[in-house]
């Protein structure tokens, strides 16, 4: 992964791909261009390194140059009108190669269409190294194209971001999120998660995502999923995994600029720890740390009769409900304490004490991250 500027961006193309996309359009041109000799031009600034390793691989004698397009300058217009900068040759009856480092939306390219209309050149050929074919907007045939690419960001051989990144040799594309600190939030019913990531969450200015909040939610509005929840949450049972992923996919989309996620009350089983691990790494992210609050079982017992009395929970109002709910806890979720530990990720953080005293706990874990 790098940095540029304030972006983060991953490994995409290697080099040793871009060094084949380039051996194949110098071969497909070599064979077209017959016996011309063709003018290649290059359009500046990007496209100095496609030309440059390009024209090594060209096995014919061949003409280069290049051209930079810069807007007018005091000329104040939505469509950006562009002027042309050194094209000093005469190409009259020459085979015109245009070599791109990349095409977007197009827009240049109707550029060079535009200024090469005047120019009674014998062909006019365009090869781009990398397109993006969903932000192509252009009608313009493009004759040769290296590698197809998604419609995401990329900077590298000669690509940049803001001027930064044309000299990397490879080629990186922006991560989907940007750099995140991301954690689950783990411990029995009881030991004050809900309490601390709200603390937790202000101080890091992170996303909580609590599946018990949003089912509850869901279950106080009746929704389909909500009814279905609570059919499990009522017995002190898991709500089926499918549909807690599918909601939590949702919350980090709906928040991919986050600077991070507290997930809480997710996971709690080896499969949805992988699936979590998969979720985030689909968004070019991962789960940093799994944080324990470690609390007793009789203080937790007494905690949750006592919120019962408030919060008109019904699974917090029947002592036996409770038992279930913290043996299901550590029947089956402290396989997750070996699931992350294994992966240098877990910590435990005693939870008994003032709230003050155990948010300073947690906080000196996730500085440490
Ligand atoms: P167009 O949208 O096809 O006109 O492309 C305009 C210009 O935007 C290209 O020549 C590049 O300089 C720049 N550009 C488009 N996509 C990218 C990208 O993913 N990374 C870096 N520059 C890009
Ligand atoms: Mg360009």
């Amino acid at each position: 992964m790098i940095k540029l500027h304030d972006k983060y961006f991953k490994p995409f193309i290697s080099a040793q791909q871009i060094n084949d996309a380039l051996g194949r359009m110098a071969n497909d041109i070599a064979q077209d261009v017959g016996d011309e000799i063709p003018v290649f031009i290059g359009i500046l600034n990007g496209s100095f390194m496609v030309v440059s390793d390009f024209v090594k691989k060209f096995p014919k004698p061949c003409e280069v140059t290049f051209i930079k397009l810069a807007s007018y300058e005091g000329v104040k217009s939505t469509e950006d009108i562009q002027r042309l900068i050194g094209l000093t040759q005469d190409l009259t009856g020459r085979t015109v190669i245009v070599l791109e480092d990349i095409i977007d939306s197009g827009n240049t390219l109707a550029e060079v269409h535009r200024i090469f209309k005047n120019e009674k050149v014998k062909t006019l050929k365009i090869a781009t190294l990398f397109y993006k074919p969903e932000a192509y907007k252009k009608d313009f045939k493009l004759h040769y194209i290296g590698i197809e690419i998604p419609n995401k960001f990329i900077v590298g051989f000669g690509l940049d971001y803001n001027g930064l990144g044309r000299n990397i040799p490879e080629v990186y594309q922006i991560k989907e999120t940007q750099h995140m600190t991301n954690f689950v939030l783990f411990g029995p019913p009881g030991a004050g998660k809900g309490t601390q990531a709200e603390f937790l969450k202000q101080k890091y200015n992170l996303v909580h995502i609590s599946t018990g909040d949003v089912f509850r939610y869901n279950i106080k509005n009746e929704t389909a999923l909500g009814m279905l929840a609570k059919s499990y949450m009522d017995k002190g049972d898991l709500v089926p995994d499918k549909v807690t992923i599918d909601m939590l996919n949702a919350e980090v989309e709906k928040n991919a600029d986050a600077n991070g996620f507290i997930f809480d009350g997710f996971p709690r089983t080896n499969a949805q720890a992988q699936a979590l691990d998969r979720l985030m790494d689909s968004k070019d992210s991962q789960i940093n740390a799994m944080i324990a609050l470690e609390v007793e079982d009789e203080i937790l017992v007494e905690r949750l009769l006592k919120r019962g009395k408030t919060s008109g929970r019904p699974d917090d109002a029947d002592k036996s409900i409770i038992r279930n709910r913290i043996t299901e806890y550590y029947n089956k979720t402290a396989i997750l304490r070996d699931y992350y530990s294994t992966q240098n990720k877990y910590f435990g953080v005693d939870g008994v004490g003032s709230i003050e005293e155990i948010t300073q706990r947690l906080s000196a874990v996730i500085d440490a991250l």
